[in-house]
């Protein structure tokens, strides 16, 4: 089980705190969203903080681009120091294309699905990625409601991969995750959770992943 916290959700006047926060409690990936006021209606983190982290933090970085053609980026974001780039299939004509290119620089590569697309609309990309980001909340915006119909997805990815044995995929899932939607999830099959504004609500990010943690666990 991997936990990503969104930082996107953090305190950016309390940055450095966070992050030792983070550090101090065994986290290896951050999740980076990228957003480009076109895919999506707001604007998220941009490159320049994904560079100092790269220089300036032992974090992995899992970088979401919620951005139209995001093949025209791609070079950017492997240079800056992204360990894994996630593209949505909604979001260029040529998803295949650029998948292929990820995977060319060694890093991870992954396809994200919006709450109304289905997993039949990523199956040729299957075999390729190391990742499936199923949306539980439609994109662009953080302290959503959790979608729970998108659960669905991740049982059929799950079965999906059990029977296709070229597929290796993690399922990852990201919105509205908190310590009552991450056990669906994980009993569905997910095994990456992204988390942003349950884990920076409260007073200690390390208490809130221990009960993130503990949940996922007991998969009530
Ligand atoms: C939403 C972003 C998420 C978001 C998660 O479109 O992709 O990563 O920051 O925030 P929460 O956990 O608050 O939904
Ligand atoms: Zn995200």
């Amino acid at each position: 089980m991997i936990i990503l916290p969104s930082l996107y959700n953090a305190d950016f006047l309390r940055l450095s705190d966070c992050l030792t926060q983070l550090e101090n409690a065994g986290i290896e990936y951050l999740h980076f969203d990228v957003m480009d006021g076109n895919f999506v209606p707001n604007l998220g983190l941009n490159l320049e903080l994904l560079k100092q982290l790269n220089q300036q933090t032992h974090f992995k970085m899992d970088c979401h681009l919620m951005v139209k053609r995001p093949e025209t980026l791609l070079n950017r974001f492997i240079t800056g120091g992204a360990n894994m780039i996630t593209i949505h299939a909604e979001s260029t004509p040529q998803t295949y294309r650029v998948i292929q290119e990820i995977n060319e620089h060694h890093i991870l590569s992954g396809i994200a699905i919006n709450p109304g697309t289905p997993v039949s609309a990523i199956k040729e990309l299957l075999p390729l990625v190391d990742v499936v980001l199923v949306m539980t909340v439609n994109p662009g915006v953080n302290g959503q409601k959790f979608i729970p119909s998108a659960v669905n997805k991740v049982y059929e990815l799950f079965a999906y991969k059990q029977k296709h044995s070229d597929c290796h995929y993690h399922i990852e899932v990201d919105g509205g995750i908190n310590d009552q939607t991450a056990p669906l999830c994980a009993k569905a099959g997910a095994n990456m959770f992204v988390s942003g504004s349950f884990l920076f609500s409260g007073d200690r990010i390390d208490n809130q992943l221990e009960m993130l943690v503990e949940a996922i666990n007991k998969k009530s």
